[in-house]
């Protein structure tokens, strides 16, 4: 290895430097977004855009306005943040306002989300009513190397999406604080430091073992320039402070000022507030409170309100790439800020999402991701030779790798079936495009000439309406057929090593669409079947009472133009709330005509089931 030239303390880690002594480049990579769902916007108000290609969504093009009032859309992003920060550089760089960053802190520990199930609350039947599920993993595959790698090009990234008033918090504990502190300062520079801020969960229940009881997290700060903005921050004082005398500067003499009344010395009374300091006395969410919504990691609200209000400005850009359960978002929609959020995690988009629309009166939000972009990209870098071109041996090894996680063979020879597991063959879909009909109706063929009696296909989207259509063509061809879903889980590294990915089923969704008056659109959920129930701990499974049980929210965009869903009713459960009305409102239309209708079901593991109505209105 070349010689490292080294001229002040730095950290290094193996990997940090090529083998000819440069520094490994950071991936910035710009890939296309798509708008995969609209919340709290109308079709009207939104410009006519149709992309008529092969995917499902529209594409963001960013022509919005850096204002609400000139059309600004907050955005919730699922999706790995390297890509998703390099992505936005485009358009965002030097314009976020402030980022807060919560990420794993390599604790060598898997993270949960509880969700309960049917109309009993947490509260009521804790346990027996509720699942847990793994939310996101802090396992790193060599340890705080690999981890410090993974942070090393999200920070510099980071920095370069802040504005020149920016500031960064960085969220961290013992595990790995000090060692973020030092990348931090080469990245922002040591002088750009501002504050570390103790966060003392001073209510947390003591733990025993041999070390002191740990009741602290901290917070790191750093400012893009010199010119950053910062506001003060008050809270309230334990006790008031004591009141202070009035004196005056009377003929060049300080003076004490007499009360004509009492005649003695004026005082003023001590004050309730003080300034905050950089330690925050901040107590950890109550298991009872209302904030709490099951995600383990999830920070106070209070916390962020401090972050949110001490370095930005109403209508400023508020950014949080690694958001959990949202609390970032929450605070700064509350505050006024505008907002960007993104997550890898399925649970932590929908947690979040159900969280938003709990507020009162929140803004519209769009939630994107990279779709086959992210897919193409990642198939590209994982079996691809310069990280591009995927030639046939690259889509060979794709292959390979998505039947050994799914516990199958290759078999070769075969025009339409890829492996084999058990009896039954395997075709999987393409990372860049929907599985179609076609596609499967030309496998169901292949089954039954090779006198195969189960077909399973594995896709990562899939044509609207296929479900029925599929299954009853399975039927007649004597072939027994299940659709699973490719989970994102696949493309990351640690999960996928782990053998940490689960292949859902498609649920099977069966909704009417009735009309009960003229010119109006009414649907009615009839029945809900998720094939994985063995997914499902048993005892909980004995709590269903009725299929309803397995949906946690549904929506419905009454005039679906084959884009972006466009949320106009929705119902979902929450921890307090947990009836769900199987029957939506009744929907109004303009005008006459011939309506698409998408109904869409998100179930208790966090995955969406969709089916079209086309519906004559009169
Ligand atoms: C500690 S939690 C954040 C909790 C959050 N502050 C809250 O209040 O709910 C860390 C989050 O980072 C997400 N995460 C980890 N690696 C990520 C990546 N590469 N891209 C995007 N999100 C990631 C995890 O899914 C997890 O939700």
């Amino acid at each position: 290895m070349a010689k490292v030239e080294i001229t002040k303390a730095e950290l290094v880690w193996p990997g940090k430097y090529n083998e000819d002594g440069t520094l490994t480049e950071v991936p910035r990579v710009n890939l296309p977004f798509q708008v995969i769902e609209t919340v709290n916007e109308s079709r009207a108000s939104r410009e006519t855009k149709k992309n008529k290609g092969e995917m499902l969504f529209d594409v963001y093009e960013g022509k919005e306005g850096d204002t609400f009032e000139k059309g600004w859309k907050n955005k919730l992003i699922w999706g790995d943040n390297l890509l998703v920060m390099g992505s936005l550089l485009g358009k965002f760089a030097g314009k976020i306002d402030l980022i807060y960053i919560d990420p794993p802190f390599a604790t060598g520990a898997d993270f949960s989300f509880t969700t309960e199930i049917g109309e009993k609350g947490v509260e009521l039947e804790k346990e027996q009513s509720a699942i847990e599920e793994k939310a996101y993993r802090d396992t790193w595959g060599q340890g705080m190397d690999s981890y410090l790698a993974m942070m090393s090009c999200r920070l510099s990234i980071l920095r370069d999406l802040l504005s020149d008033t920016g500031s960064l918090y960085l969220h961290v504990d013992w595990h790995a604080g000090h060692y973020l502190k030092c990348l931090l300062d080469e990245v922002f520079g040591q002088e750009r430091f501002r504050n570390q801020v103790i966060w003392w969960y001073y209510d947390k229940f003591p733990t025993g073992g041999n070390v002191l009881d740990r009741q602290h997290d901290f917070i790191l700060q750093y400012a893009k320039s010199d010119k950053y903005t910062t506001n003060k921050v008050m809270e309230p004082r334990v006790q008031p402070g004591r009141p202070t005398e009035v004196r005056k500067k009377i003929d060049g003499k300080i003076t004490r000022i007499i009360d004509p009344t009492t005649g003695g010395t004026t005082f003023v009374e001590g004050t309730t507030e003080k300034k905050i300091s950089d330690v925050w006395r901040i107590p950890l969410i109550n298991s009872m409170s209302d904030e709490r919504v099951g995600y383990q990691t999830q920070k106070p609200e209070t916390l962020l309100e401090r972050v949110v209000a001490a370095s930005s400005q109403r209508g400023d850009l508020v950014a949080d790439f690694f958001c959990g359960s949202g609390t970032t978002l929450a605070v700064a929609e509350k505050l006024g800020r505008r907002w960007i959020g993104c997550d890898l995690g399925r649970w932590a988009i929908h947690v979040t999402r159900k969280r938003l629309l709990g507020i009162e009166n929140c803004k519209p939000f769009e939630v994107l991701n990279l779709g086959k972009y992210e897919r193409q990209y990642w198939q590209g870098v994982t079996f691809g030779k310069n990280g591009k071109t995927v030639t046939e041996q690259a889509l060979y090894e794709y292959l390979a790798f998505i039947l050994k996680l799914y516990g199958a063979q290759p078999v070769s020879g075969m025009a339409h079936l890829h492996g084999k597991k058990g009896k039954a063959m395997i075709h999987i879909g393409a990372v860049d495009a929907p599985v179609t009909i076609s596609e499967i109706d030309v496998a169901l063929d292949e089954c039954v000439k090779c006198k195969q009696p189960e077909l399973h296909i594995l896709g990562w989207e899939w044509e609207m309406g296929l479900y029925d259509l599929m299954v009853e063509a399975a039927k007649k061809k004597g072939v027994k057929l299940r659709l699973l879903q490719i989970p994102r889980e696949v493309m990351e590294q640690h999960a996928a090593a782990k053998g940490d990915v689960r292949f859902f089923e498609l649920a099977y969704l069966e909704a009417k669409v009735e009309k009960p008056k003229k010119l109006t659109a009414q649907v009615v959920l009839k029945d809900f079947v998720i094939p994985n129930t063995e997914l499902i701990p048993d005892e909980v499974r004995s709590k269903v009472k009725k299929w309803s049980d397995y949906i946690d929210y549904w929506a419905i965009d009454w005039d679906f133009q084959n884009d972006t869903f466009m949320q106009s009713w929705v119902a979902y459960r929450t921890r307090k709330e947990r009836k769900l009305p199987l029957t939506s409102d009744t929907h109004m239309y303009d005008r006459p005509g011939r309506y698409r209708i998408l109904v869409k079901v998100i179930d208790i593991f966090g995955n969406d089931t969709s089916q079209v109505f086309d519906v004559e209105v009169k």
